[in-house]
């Protein structure tokens, strides 16, 4: 297999990246279509039309127009012009998403995803990614062909894989905060390094639940929950912030969205920061343009770290409730409360 990258240039969105060859002797071409792509849109679409929300609406905006920083690579594996197999990565900053991993069912078991996948995961090391993510079942045949690439569970007996361009770079340690981390508001080129960090369990004294806007608890798949959150951003009064590393990682967030529980019109906030970077609550919450509703922050009881930031904004602690066993250790979770 040719896999050696034929670049045709900086403008081109179509990058032919090799030929390959089916064990039924047809001739594969392996491509990367960068979006967006005008060209491609309608092949695209037709081709993942098995996708449902909300990636189907990142696959349409991608095509259409940039999403900020956020690129999406849209890799095929065709046969005489016409794509058979597909992968996407998606991310910024080094950190991306891998998914849409997709053969057209009478081409499968020829070789045709494997050989793109090499192709594919070729290019995204020269295109500068470090670190991807993904989900899938746990020890499935897919789990199987991702792990024979170097990915790895982000912890045991998880289908969230992780890869690293380096391998021991795995995240044992939280980020050491270092130069300057800057609060802003939320963008699709968050998606991958938000997926990253939340697919790893958490560091000694994080709280939980991690993000209960992206429904997290401890560990697990934010891919389809933060391009939901992205959509509620058009909802008048939805906000969302996050804390950027200088190393690009996100290392806190600040979401305010509807809660997905009834309570008296109370609003969902979720609020979290890395260990190290607690002195970035304040701003965080300062971000916020407060509704004239009231808001609900869940979080572990023992959490004293939000103490002061909470009541510099107006949240009183007005329950504390017993939330189960973890992990042979009894949780409560305190719930904050602003009235509007
Ligand atoms: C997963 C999928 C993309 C594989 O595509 P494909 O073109 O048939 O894959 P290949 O022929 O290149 O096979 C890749 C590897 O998987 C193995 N494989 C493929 N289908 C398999 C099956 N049904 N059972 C066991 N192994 C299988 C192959 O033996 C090969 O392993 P090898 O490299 O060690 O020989 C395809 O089955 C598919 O589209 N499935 C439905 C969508 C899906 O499950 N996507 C993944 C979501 S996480």
């Amino acid at each position: 297999m040719a896999t050696s990258a034929q670049k045709e240039g900086p403008r081109d969105m179509y990058r032919r990246l090799g030929y390959g060859k089916l064990t039924s002797g047809e001739s594969l071409e392996l491509a990367a279509v960068d979006a967006p792509d005008p060209d491609w849109t309608g092949r695209l679409r037709l081709f993942l039309r098995h996708k449902g929300d909300p990636y189907a609406g990142h696959i349409e905006r991608a095509l259409d127009q940039p999403l900020d920083d956020l690129r999406t690579h849209f890799y095929v594996g065709c046969v005489d012009g016409e794509p058979i197999t597909h992968v996407m990565v998606a991310g910024a900053r080094g950190f991306g998403v891998l998914g849409h991993v997709y053969t057209v069912p009478e081409w499968r078991r020829r070789g045709a995803f494997g050989q793109l996948m090499a192709t594919q995961m070729e290019d995204v090391r020269a295109l500068g990614f470090t670190r991807l993510t993904l989900s899938t079942g746990y020890g499935s045949m897919p789990y199987e062909v991702y792990s024979s690439f170097g990915f790895r569970s982000a912890v045991p007996e998880s289908g969230q894989m992780c890869w690293f361009a380096e391998p021991g770079s795995e995240p044992a340690a939280a980020p050491a905060p270092a130069g300057d981390t800057s609060i802003r508001r939320a963008r699709w080129d968050d998606w991958g390094a938000l997926c990253f960090v939340l697919a790893h369990a958490p560091h000694a004294g994080e709280p939980a639940p991690r993000s209960s806007a992206l429904g997290i608890d401890e560990c697990g798949s934010a891919e389809g929950s933060f391009l939901r959150l992205l959509g509620q951003l058009d909802l008048a009064g939805a906000q969302s912030y996050v804390a950027e590393s200088s190393a690009g990682g996100v290392v806190g967030w600040c979401h305010l969205v509807p809660s997905p529980l009834t309570l008296g019109g109370a609003w969902l906030l979720d609020l979290h920061v890395l260990p190290g970077f607690e002195g970035l609550l304040g701003d965080l919450l300062g971000r916020v343009d407060w509704p004239q509703r009231p808001v609900v922050f869940p979080t572990s009881a023992d959490a004293d770290v939000y103490e002061s930031a909470m009541t510099a904004v107006g949240f009183t602690k007005s329950a504390v409730l017993p939330a189960g066993d973890h992990g042979g250790s009894t949780r409560r979770l305190t719930l904050w409360w602003r009235t509007g």
